[in-house]
């Protein structure tokens, strides 16, 4: 039997690398520059992280979690998010203590969600995302979102909407909670299995169903920005000109609420609005978390973070037509024919890769014609052709793959001529 790999998960080829590392390395400089520093939490968490934090009624933790119990019995799941491991370990290990606040972490990695497939849409896929802890300043969201923007423009993305909305605090939240339920029993018996369900336990869920989403009574719905109490339509407000100040673009979505429980105040996804990305168009999405750190046994910490799913970063940069930067071409190929050039060339190649070039040879015992072809194909700036002649004199041929000219050179000046070079 062949193996493939498992539904939902897929392998990153080398072919692709370029984009994985150009990805990485602007997300880190940029949460370099913004001062945030990477953490690596593990790949599993007990259970009952996930269900205290996103929430026991929301679709990751009732459908889609990847969850078993170990060999003693414990209850495992293998994180379906980043931001609950990552406020696990910040109360874990203090960090509220630390004299440097608020603090400012990223990461990244892989996320499991046993979700139907669908192009965007895997059951491993990976994470960037970054969490800012210990403080309840607007200017704090907003440094994330701007983060956000910065990297969509570092990467080449034009074609995004930044979405926003706000969830209040849960004064105002209980108080829409209230109107939503009486907005919604009349129509009840229309809604899907899941809205009824979450009609008691959760009905600001119901707003997000995928099911009922043109149902009238959605559009006709409570807006919570109508039930703020002052201090969170200040947040709000603080926010939005924060924003405007900073040039950053966005529209207000009174429908976005997000796919987890932990959210308060400020919400936030952002779209690519570029064609034939295919209908799962979120890059990231974020928002204020101000309970969460004490529902997890910290201390009270207003927190507020963001993540993106990597591989729809990268879906977008394909549809964007985004030239990635690739370093695909090496220093020198060795062409060795015989074998006493064979065995010289062992030793020329490690001696040029000590010196950090990019060097590679023949393995196969291949024809001249087949090594000067790899060569090429390894986009090798130079050949060094070496047969047994050329080390009966001490020499070698020095071939210019891109120009074609070659030049005589001694053995023991090949190093630092193809240094120069
Ligand atoms: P989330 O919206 O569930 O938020 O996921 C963040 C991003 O992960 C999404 O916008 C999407 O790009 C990507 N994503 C989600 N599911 C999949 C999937 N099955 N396949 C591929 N990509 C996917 C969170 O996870 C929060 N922890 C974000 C956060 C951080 N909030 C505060 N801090």
């Amino acid at each position: 039997m062949a193996y493939k790999a498992a539904k939902g998960t897929y392998d990153i080829l080398p072919k692709d690398i370029d984009k994985w590392h150009f990805v990485e390395d602007v997300c880190k400089k940029i949460c370099t520059s913004f001062n945030y520093q990477e953490i690596r939490t593990p790949i599993f968490e007990s259970t009952n992280l996930f269900i205290r934090s996103v929430g026991e009624t929301t679709d990751i933790v009732s459908k889609e979690m990847y969850t078993f119990d170990d060999k003693k019995g414990r209850s495992i799941t293998l994180r379906p998010e980043g931001t609950a491991g990552v406020v696990r370990s910040y109360v874990e290990h203090k960090m509220f203590a630390d004299s440097n606040q608020p603090t400012k972490l990223f990461y990244f990695g892989p996320i499991f969600r046993y979700e139907r497939m669908q192009k965007g849409r895997q059951r491993q896929f990976t994470q960037f995302g970054i969490e800012a802890l210990g403080s309840k300043d607007p200017a704090v969201d907003v440094e994330v979102i701007s983060l956000v923007v910065e990297i969509l423009q570092s990467l080449g993305l034009k074609k995004v909407k930044v979405a926003l909305n706000t969830l209040g605090d849960s004064e105002s939240r209980l108080k829409y909670r209230e109107a939503l339920v009486n907005h919604f029993k009349p129509v009840i018996c229309d809604l899907c299995g899941d809205c009824k369900a979450r009609l008691e336990k959760n009905p600001l869920r119901i707003l997000d169903c995928k099911v009922d989403r043109e149902h009238p009574a959605m559009k006709t719905a409570p807006k919570l920005m109508d039930y703020l109490n002052e201090e969170s339509r200040k947040h709000f407000e603080k926010v939005k000109q924060y924003l405007t100040d900073l040039n950053i673009d966005f529209v207000i979505d009174n429908q976005l609420v997000r796919g987890l429980d932990y959210y308060n105040h400020t919400v936030f996804e952002v779209m690519s609005e570029v064609e034939g990305f295919g209908a799962l168009t979120t890059l990231c999405g974020g928002g204020r978390y101000n309970g969460l750190v004490q529902e997890i046994g910290g201390p009270e910490t207003p927190a507020v973070g963001v993540a993106f799913g990597v591989e729809r970063l990268i879906l977008a940069l394909e549809a964007e037509g985004v030239n990635i930067p690739s370093n695909n071409k090496i220093d020198a190929y060795i062409v060795s024919l015989g074998e006493k050039a064979n065995d010289f060339s062992v030793k020329l190649v490690n001696d040029l890769r000590r010196e950090n070039l990019q060097v590679e040879k023949d393995y196969l015992n291949r024809k001249f014609k087949a090594q000067l072809k790899s060569a090429d194909r390894l986009n090798a700036r130079l050949a060094v052709i070496i047969g047994d002649d050329e080390l009966e004199k001490d020499i070698c041929i020095i071939k210019n793959l891109d120009t074609g000219i070659q030049e005589e050179v001694a053995l023991d000046k090949v190093i630092n001529y193809i240094k120069n070079k």
